[in-house]
């Protein structure tokens, strides 16, 4: 099966579910033009954040990795107007890029971009014990997956959900031999996942405009 297919389809969907706007679309012309690495969500898995944001009434959103502020835009449609999204992004550029693209979407009042480090903003927010937040989107650099498991737990409640992009990567999780940073970390999160006292997990693969990849999905239960 070729990956123009998966573009194709992808592109139908955008087009019949209408999953792009002005705002998302100005999201991304902005940042491929400031020369952001093109990693966003895609359209598709933008909308189903929205909508499991959405739907389980999460209101406190914790996202790790910003990038653009494509997904936390997604995030913060889903939390409506009384949510709140806290999206942490160690690139500064990064981080002024989202900034400018959650203001043309006149998100700046629902969306906070914290810089830093996400392990030293997540410990100093454990350090102050925030409320805990609702919905995690852990999306940043996938060697300190099982770091951002345990902060995220930490953070969260019964009932609260995570959610882990990029788990897949061609199939590369499977190679147990790996010495890739992300599928070792990959791999540890499944491992930190087998079996976890306070969560209940699945993994979906996925095909679309970014290839072959997938992502994890666990439900706090304590
Ligand atoms: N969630 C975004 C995509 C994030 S891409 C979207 O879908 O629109 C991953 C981002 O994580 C990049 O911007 C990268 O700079 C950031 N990142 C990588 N390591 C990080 C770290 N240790 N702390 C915080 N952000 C990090
Ligand atoms: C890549 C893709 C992602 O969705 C991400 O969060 C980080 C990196 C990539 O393709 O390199
Ligand atoms: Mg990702």
């Amino acid at each position: 099966m070729d990956a123009g297919r998966w573009w194709d389809v992808d592109a139908y969907f955008v087009e019949r579910l209408s999953l792009s706007d002005e705002a998302l679309d100005g999201a991304l012309e902005r940042s491929a033009r400031a020369g952001l690495p093109e990693i966003a969500v895609s359209a598709p898995h933008g909308a189903l954040l929205e909508i499991l944001v959405r739907s389980t009434g999460s209101r406190r959103i914790l996202e790790i990795g910003t990038l653009g502020g494509y997904s936390a835009l997604r995030l913060a449609r889903g939390a409506g107007d009384d949510g709140h999204v806290i999206t942490i992004e160690a690139e500064a550029t990064h981080a002024a890029i989202a900034r400018k693209n959650i203001e043309a979407a006149g998100m700046t009042s629902r969306v906070t971009v914290v810089v830093g480090r996400a392990l030293t903003v997540l410990d100093s927010m454990i350090e102050e014990t925030v409320e805990p937040f609702d919905f995690v989107f852990i999306d940043a650099d996938k060697e300190s997956n099982v770091d951002y498991l345990d902060r995220a737990v930490t953070l969260g409640k019964a009932g609260s959900m995570l959610y882990v992009d990029n788990v897949v990567r061609d199939g590369a999780v499977l190679d147990e031999t790996s010495d890739r940073g992300d599928v070792v970390g990959t791999r540890a999160l499944f491992d930190a996942l087998h079996r976890h006292p306070r969560l209940t997990s699945t993994a979906v693969q996925t095909v679309g405009t970014k290839g072959y990849d997938g992502f994890v999905v666990a439900l706090m239960t304590g």
